[in-house]
């Protein structure tokens, strides 16, 4: 998996959706996410097409919205409107009625080649561990909101423990840390934008990171992230920002139970 991808998460379908993929696909991403919920599978699989790059250069996630019952069939639906023959990675959206019903359909949509690899996302440490308990086929990704002011160390060590890959969303807190006193400060020091900064933070740990954007000034400087570094010092004046006390949950805010 690419540690730069583009999110797609409240990206319009069609024309915004279209060219933020053909913007991050032009300037070097060979990364992007998207949901069923999102409703913007076609205009990703669109923007890939029309792109001429090789399906096998391109990594794509997609995410089993859980409100429906079979995500092996689910998948099926999306591979139609992303026209492709397989994603990358097919991840359970969030675990609403509960970490493990959705699970054999996962593995299903693996087994028949739908998806090639299955993960999760927004599962906190008790709900992976639930998962593991009964899981043929282990998830390799928890896709969660994971940032300097929501680094969540508990959650990070018990994937790490695991062998699961903690996969960024949010890096930018969805645009509220741009402009944090410290992130600006270290972006000075460092003659880089608070969004490279907030990027580089997880990429510093190998953390993969999807950084939304629908403009392409923004897409190419967010990409902009492997020619400097942060020192320890920054990353751990980064690190004191976070607000969950490096928490082991997902999230604070777990809209899907009631
Ligand atoms: P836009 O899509 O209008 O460019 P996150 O990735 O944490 O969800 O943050 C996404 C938000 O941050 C979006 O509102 C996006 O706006 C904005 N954004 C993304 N990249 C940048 C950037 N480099 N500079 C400023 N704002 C950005």
């Amino acid at each position: 998996m690419p540690l730069l991808g583009l999110g797609v998460w409240q990206v319009r379908d069609g024309r915004e959706c279209v060219d933020a993929v053909r913007f991050a696909l032009e300037l070097g991403y060979r990364h992007i996410d998207t949901a069923q919920a999102y409703g913007n599978e076609e205009s990703v699989g669109r923007a890939l097409r029309e792109s001429g790059i090789a399906r096998e250069e391109v990594f794509v996630t997609t995410k089993f919205f859980p409100r429906q019952k079979d995500a092996a069939a689910a998948a099926e639906e999306s591979l139609l409107r992303l026209g492709l023959d397989y994603v990358d990675l097919y991840v359970i959206h969030w675990p609403e009625g509960g970490p493990t019903w959705a699970w054999p359909g996962m593995e299903a949509a693996r087994d028949r080649g739908q998806a090639r690899s299955i993960g999760v996302s927004n599962f906190d440490v008790d709900e992976l561990e639930q998962l593991l308990a009964i899981a043929e086929v282990p998830p390799v990704v928890d896709q969660v909101q994971f940032n300097p002011y929501a680094f969540r160390r508990k959650l990070l060590a018990a994937c790490e423990e695991h062998a699961i890959v903690l996969e960024a969303y949010s890096p930018l807190g969805t645009g509220r840390h741009l402009t944090g006193e410290t992130v600006e400060k270290i972006a000075a020091s460092v003659e880089r934008t608070p969004a490279q900064v907030l990027i580089r933070w997880c990429i510093e740990r190998d953390i993969p990171v999807i950084p939304k954007s629908t403009h392409r000034e923004r897409i190419a400087e967010n990409a902009r992230v492997f020619d400097f570094t942060l020192s320890r010092d920054q990353l751990e004046e980064l690190d004191e920002l976070d607000r969950t006390n490096g928490t082991g949950r997902a999230q604070e805010h777990k809209w899907w139970s009631g």
